[in-house]
């Protein structure tokens, strides 16, 4: 049977929000499984351009991404999300790399050398600091995530703290799969490989901070994500988490 291969098209900029945008990218095969991917494009007050978690480049869309400002933050945002940093890197050269923590140290014991200016940290001076909130969620020395809550269009950007695969855009296996991880659309959920790796003391209130921001919306990196009713959405995804 066959199955959508992602979010097309792909590998073009998709109006979201005002000076917000997402780029759906190929599949990326993760441990055997295949994720579609999803980078997060904001365009700064002062017209610079903060990417996170960029995908596959293509030429059209280094035109496309030239046209709305200058590429100057790439984001890395979590330990595991770096794949096409370097591609990114090499195409913008005047960008700055802020990488979560253990990225480098993950991209290392892969063979990659990977270059950053910054660790992302919870508490931090950013060159965006005024118009997003950031953290990185604590509880968890394996995965560490920053997660960004974009103020004049109240999106949280969000990287593989809640997935929301849906049944076309996987092969049959992998459907039964993340319906018993708890991952598949429309609630989706945190994937629990992940979940276990947090000590859920720390996680819980990190969580509700992520809902009293109150998001309109809510990108992530992995399936659809959630468009509208933002809050209501998240705590949906989050049972159990948040009350
Ligand atoms: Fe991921």
């Amino acid at each position: 049977m066959t199955h959508r291969t992602g979010y097309h098209p792909l590998n073009t900029l998709k109006l979201v929000a005002q000076d917000l945008w997402v780029i759906d990218g190929p599949v990326i095969k993760f441990y055997g499984l295949p994720f579609t991917t999803r980078a997060t494009v904001v365009r700064l007050r002062n017209g610079r351009l903060f990417v996170h978690s960029p995908t596959k480049l293509t030429e059209d869309l280094v035109s496309q991404i030239a046209r709305l400002g200058e590429v100057r933050y790439l984001i890395a945002p979590n330990w595991v999300h770096y794949a096409y940093l370097q591609e990114w890197q090499q195409t913008f050269p005047d960008a700055e790399s802020w990488v979560a923590p253990g990225v480098t140290k993950r991209a290392k014991s892969r063979g990659i050398w990977l270059e950053a200016d910054a660790v992302l940290a919870s508490k931090q001076s950013t060159p965006w600091q005024d118009e997003m909130h950031q953290m990185v969620v604590p509880g968890s020395k394996l995965h560490r995530e920053a997660v960004f809550f974009h103020k004049a269009t109240r999106t949280l950007i969000l990287t593989d703290l809640i997935q929301n695969i849906e049944g076309d855009t996987v092969p049959v296996w992998m459907r039964i799969l993340t319906r018993v991880a708890g991952i598949s659309a429309p609630r989706g959920g945190m994937p629990p490989d992940l979940k276990l790796t947090f000590d859920k003391a720390q996680l819980r209130p990190a969580l509700q901070v992520l809902v009293d921001w109150a998001p309109e919306r809510v990108i992530f990196s992995h399936g659809a994500w959630f468009q509208e009713d933002g809050t209501a959405a998240l705590k949906r995804a989050l049972r159990r988490l948040v009350p």
